[in-house]
């Protein structure tokens, strides 16, 4: 298996069983993303996106079917050395922010630093680092209700961040906010794929938002049916500057 291989999906298949009834959820996925790569996955609802998802993101075992995660079979593993994964390689934002509301934002970005246990003093430091870097340094002892949307999903990323992961997986990370704020979130995960060479896959049902992507995954009833580059990447930065200012307000 070469290095540079981030994820690779052998015939992966998803079926949920629920009483009597069985749901095909993924039925047969191939599929290869390497390093560095930002890959939208579209499809409509309940087409297996969140699904898919969750198996890349080891948050879920295939029913069958081989995943590679550089180079190592991650479908065998059992679910301590999968958590293991997800938090020292993985980072992940969702569409609704899924942070711990009772905690200050510091606190709950140092929360997969906990699990790591990484040392108080450095979980400071990475904590402000991670703040600073996605434009919140500022926020630290702050509560997730007194922020904005896309400020609780800057939050998020931070949070994704700070054990330096290699992959980031967003479900619908732009679903809860308004057209400027989505492009503002989606300028952070940009830079992450452009600055920090990380991998970046993220779910969306919006076209827009997957144009900022390199490459474009679409999902039908549990089957890859298209996976094509994207031809004109947008640049969110500069899609932000192209903005009314006084639409400013939501940052
Ligand atoms: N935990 C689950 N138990 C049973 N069925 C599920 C579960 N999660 C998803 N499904 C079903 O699997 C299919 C794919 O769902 P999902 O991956 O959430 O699609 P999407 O994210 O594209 O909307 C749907 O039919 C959904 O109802
Ligand atoms: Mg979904």
């Amino acid at each position: 298996m070469p290095d540079t291989t981030t994820i690779e999906l052998k015939d992966i298949r998803k079926t949920y069983t629920m009483g009597e009834a069985r749901i095909y959820a993924l039925r047969g996925i191939n599929l290869t993303i390497k390093q560095g790569e930002m890959v939208a996955v579209m499809g409509a609802s309940g087409s297996g996106k969140s699904t898919f998802l969750n198996i890349v993101g080891c948050l879920d075992k295939p029913t069958k079917g081989t995943y590679y995660l550089d180079g190592e079979n991650v479908s065998e593993l059992d679910k301590d050395q999968l958590a293991t994964i997800r938090n020292k390689r993985l980072g992940f934002v969702f569409q609704g922010f899924n942070l711990l509301g009772r905690a200050t934002v510091e606190a709950n970005v140092e929360l997969p630093m906990i699990y790591a246990g990484v040392e108080k003093k450095e979980m400071a430091v990475r904590a402000k680092d991670a703040l600073q870097w996605v434009g919140l340094s500022k926020y630290l002892h702050h509560y997730p209700n007194q922020m904005s949307g896309g400020q609780q999903q800057r939050v998020a990323i931070a949070r994704a961040l700070v054990n330096n992961p290699s992959l980031i997986l967003a479900d619908e990370p732009t679903g809860a906010l308004d057209s400027r704020t989505s492009i503002e979130i989606v300028a952070v995960i940009q830079r992450l794929n452009q600055e920090k060479g990380i991998t970046v896959v993220m779910v969306t049902h919006e076209k827009d938002i997957a144009q900022y992507c390199k490459r474009l995954v679409t999902i039908k009833d549990g089957h890859v049916i298209e996976d094509t580059p994207v031809l004109n990447q947008r640049n969110a930065d500069e899609d932000l500057a192209a903005l009314p200012v006084e639409a400013e307000a939501g940052l």
